[in-house]
């Protein structure tokens, strides 16, 4: 056994630790990839090439903000701007030859939905030196137009032929990256895995348009239109940290249908808990992309060090007994018990008399709670468990308490 507590296998692959930059603007070239190989990311994914290069509107990013704070990014950007060539003859070559050995590269392609494309897109790859292939069949905005990314990849049939056809290509591990973009992701999962998938990474970005400036009555982000005059947008890729819950949803879901096939859970992921989420859903590799975007590739710091820990304190002796440990717990609605006798209760020492609860109880809920010499009490006898009182709280008084 590996005195590396974070070391884990991933289709074949061992990494130093879960975590990589996903493809994004963090891997666009070199001069991000050796940084974040020298901060100490277990790998990246490079930023998707395509047999032609990307030119993109600006601006590009869009934000949704609570209370000033940014909690998710949209966004209208599409592939690589350099040629496949400069990737395949220059950089590649040169982030193998300066990141260190045990840093993971993995080559991000697309291509439309004929084979012929993905073969060959897979064949110059495994040239290269990647450790891996992943196949974008998820991209959210502009390829489906051009019927590719998400169109691909809403289509079962499409994502098992262009799976063949760059397991044809290679005989590097291949992952599969899935859109969000679906009603149920496991039909799309078993496609990729009939075609040959090694591996699976889920999500990509949520189709979204994330505002309008209602001064001008403008979609956001606000781009131009071909004159470049007249303000314009257009749907985007939503991710941050909004979207974990649909990540740890689509990342369960395939893992509970799939048990075999490993994942790479993407979404959201800003800290070492919300990663520990996703290993718990049954990834045992973690891309991320806003939070690094937002924060700088040096969080890869307290990602490694605050999974440490908690491996340490909780005495799991590897990474690979966290993944998958929250998936028996998660089950049906039928199968939960209706009505079981429990009720919220306030911890006095830490409510701070704001009446949040009292607030969102007496309209959303049961007028279960009123203030009692500036703390708040629970009736029990109104209280219905719902939990609407530790929505709302932000001093995290509230627990739950059997009644019998
Ligand atoms: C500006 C931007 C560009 C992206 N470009 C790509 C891309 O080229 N290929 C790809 O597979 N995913 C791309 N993504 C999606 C991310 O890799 C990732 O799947 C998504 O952002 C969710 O992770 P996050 O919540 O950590 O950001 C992009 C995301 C952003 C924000």
């Amino acid at each position: 056994m590996s005195s590396n507590p974070l070391e884990i296998e991933f289709a074949g692959i061992t990494f130093k630790n879960p975590f990589m930059l996903s493809s994004a603007p963090p891997t666009m070239d070199p001069r991000h990839i050796l940084r974040a190989a020298r901060l100490g990311w277990g790998g990246v994914v490079m930023k998707t090439v395509t047999e032609e290069p990307t030119v993109d509107p600006r601006t590009r990013l869009g934000v949704l903000r609570k209370n000033g704070k940014a909690i998710g990014m949209n966004n209208i950007e599409l592939l690589s701007r350099k040629p496949l060539k400069t990737w395949t003859e220059d950089w590649i070559p040169k982030i193998r030859k300066e990141a260190p050995e045990d840093f993971i590269f993995i080559a991000s392609i697309m291509s439309s939905p004929e084979p012929e494309g993905w073969t060959a897109l897979a064949e110059s790859m495994s040239q290269t030196g990647a450790d891996a292939i992943e196949l974008n069949v998820s991209c959210p905005h502009g390829s489906p137009e051009k019927h590719m990314g998400a169109f691909i990849g809403q289509d079962p049939t499409l994502v098992e032929q262009v799976t063949k056809a760059a397991k044809k290509g290679t005989d590097l591990p291949v992952l599969v990256k899935l859109t969000p973009n679906v009603t149920d992701m496991v039909p799309i999962a078993e496609a990729a895995v009939r075609g040959g998938a090694d591996a699976l990474s889920a999500i990509n970005t949520v189709e979204s348009l994330i505002g309008i400036d209602i001064e001008t009555a403008t979609p956001l982000p606000i781009a131009y239109g071909v004159d470049k005059k007249e303000q314009l947008s257009t749907y985007g890729g939503f991710c941050g940290p909004a979207v974990k819950p649909l990540g740890l949803r689509f990342v369960s879901q395939i893992a509970k249908a799939l048990p075999d096939i490993p994942i790479s859970g993407i979404g959201g992921i800003e800290d070492w808990t919300s990663a520990t989420e996703y290993l718990m859903v049954g990834a045992s590799t973690l891309q991320i992309c806003t939070a690094a975007m937002w924060h700088g590739f040096s969080i890869i710091k307290g990602l490694n060090e605050g999974l440490t820990k908690f491996l340490e304190r909780k005495g799991y002796k590897t990474l690979d007994s966290v993944v998958g440990k929250a998936l028996p717990k998660i089950t049906t609605w039928t199968a939960l018990s209706k009505l079981p006798p429990l009720v919220a209760g306030v911890i006095d020492e830490k409510c701070t008399a704001c009446k949040k609860c009292v607030i969102a109880c007496a309209d959303g809920g049961f007028l279960a709670i009123q203030m009692r010499e500036k703390v708040a009490v629970i009736n029990n006898e109104k209280c219905d468990g719902c939990g609407l009182c530790a929505v709302v709280c932000e001093d995290d008084a509230i627990e739950f308490i059997h009644t019998n």
